[in-house]
């Protein structure tokens, strides 16, 4: 199926860095027409295309927005592009090739939200990324489209700065992005308060996604029909892709939402399949939080918000990470495990202990020192992880355990403990 690319559309090179490039393929066009408008119908109009939040959680984008309190204290906005998520590697992609079209996404949701001053967060790591966002702004202020009267608009102001993360992965969690802009460690903090009504510095606070502001402009050049003329009823719109692992074509890919995973996976248009003529024996649909897939769930699945639920996983970011039939589950496990135990902030126990309980109950399997028991205990653990915390790392944890791998791939977990030693590629005692 031919698909134009618009998110992707600049991917072929870094010349969109460039403001003049930028605006001669119609860059900020988009944000000329919202600022014509009332912020009360901007959010509608936004409301209306029901473009979903592309973090991972898929909320409705316009809805948010709409929470902001009507107030005399200052609101922000702040554009996550912490991307630490394992699998996913999107956000940095549409900053390095397309900056100007976030930033201008940024100026619609700033006016929408009548917030002005915003922040991008960005991953430490993105040492290159962060470069190109300070020149895009610089540009950008130049010309009149950030700073003082932007747009030409006398007493409309838009201050945004770019802050470098501290690399954390908790840091990507809205309430842990917050605390670490305001200086403090990134600890996330209960909600309610959510950061709508009490974000940054206590004022109202809005999070958004890379990706989701690179929708925005989308929306209001090309109109809403045009933006639901893609995807499904629930789930409308473009979406990058991210493929990694064992894939002939690895890399980002723009398609609809919805579309097959197995279309993503074999087609020639973008994976090409398994290398080798191998067998494909699981596929993570959104990041490693996210619920594995077997092949005849593959088959089946549908890259939206709704449809990986049926098989107890989510979208999550869509960052597909595709393992072949030389993986050994129980390792794949127990490499995700180690992340999330690494990642943990320790506030709340059950996530503190739990990374690290299930975390050396999979490495114990996996190295043929395994218990009978030892896989009643790590489900129990598991789920007894979800729910009880402040943030849901703790859940982003457990779920790979108890909805995918263990769940799903019981008897190669079963045969390693029986065995005493990895069944898949022979190692252990
Ligand atoms: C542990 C954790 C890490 C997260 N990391 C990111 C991230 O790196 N980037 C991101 O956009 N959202 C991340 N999120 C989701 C954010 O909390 C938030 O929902 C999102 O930035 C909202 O943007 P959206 O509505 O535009 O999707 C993370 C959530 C959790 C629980
Ligand atoms: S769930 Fe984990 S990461 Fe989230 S606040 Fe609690 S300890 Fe920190």
């Amino acid at each position: 199926m031919a698909y134009e690319p618009v998110l992707t559309r600049f991917f072929g090179g870094f010349e969109a860095q460039d403001l003049d490039h930028a605006l001669a393929h119609g860059v900020y066009e988009g944000a000329r027409k919202a600022l014509a408008m009332d912020p009360a119908q901007v959010i509608e109009t936004v409301k209306a295309s029901g473009l979903r939040g592309r973090g991972g959680a898929g909320f409705p984008c316009g809805a948010k927005w709409g929470f902001i309190p009507k107030t005399d204290r200052p609101r922000y906005l702040l554009v996550n592009a912490d991307e630490s998520e394992p699998g996913t590697f999107k956000d940095r992609a549409l900053i390095e090739r397309d900056p100007h079209t976030l930033l201008e996404g940024t100026i619609v949701a700033a006016h929408a939200i009548g917030c002005e001053t915003a922040y991008i967060y960005i991953r430490g790591e993105f040492a290159y990324g962060a470069r190109v966002l300070e020149r895009a702004i610089q540009q950008a202020r130049a010309r009149g489209l950030l700073g003082e009267g932007i747009f030409g608009q006398r007493g409309r102001r838009l201050e945004v700065h770019v802050h470098r993360g501290a690399g954390a992965y908790i840091c990507g969690e809205e309430t842990g992005l917050i605390s670490s802009l305001e200086g403090d460690r990134g600890y996330p903090k209960l909600k309610p308060p959510f950061p709508a009504v009490e974000g940054a510095w206590r004022c109202p606070t809005i999070v958004n996604n890379v990706e989701t502001l690179c929708n925005v402009p989308w929306v209001f050049t090309r109109g809403v029909a045009w933006y639901r003329s893609m995807g499904t009823e629930k789930s409308p719109g473009p979406k990058v892709y991210g493929l990694s692992g064992h894939v002939n074509r690895p890399g980002l890919y723009e398609g609809p939402l919805g579309l097959p995973l197995k279309e993503l996976i074999y087609s020639d248009e973008f994976g090409g399949g398994v290398p080798g003529g191998r067998a494909l024996k699981a596929a993570i649909p959104g990041g490693v939080s996210m619920p594995v897939l077997t092949p005849a769930e593959v088959e089946r699945c549908r890259m939206d918000f709704e449809s990986p639920r049926e098989f107890d996983s989510l979208l999550g970011t869509a960052g597909v990470i595709c393992m072949d039939e030389t993986v050994c589950m129980v390792d794949a496990l127990w490499n995700i495990l180690r992340f999330f135990h690494h990642e943990s902030c320790g506030q709340c126990t059950p996530c503190r202990e739990g990374t690290g309980w299930i975390e050396k109950l999979v490495s114990r399997i996996e190295g043929g020192e395994g218990a009978e028991g030892d896989l009643d205990t790590l489900l129990a653990v598991a789920e007894g992880m979800c729910g009880r915390t402040i943030c849901v790392l703790a859940d982003a944890a457990a779920w790979p355990v108890y909805k995918g791998f263990v769940k799903k791939y019981r008897p190669e977990f079963e045969d390693h403990v029986r065995e005493r030693r990895c069944t898949v590629r022979g190692r252990g005692a």
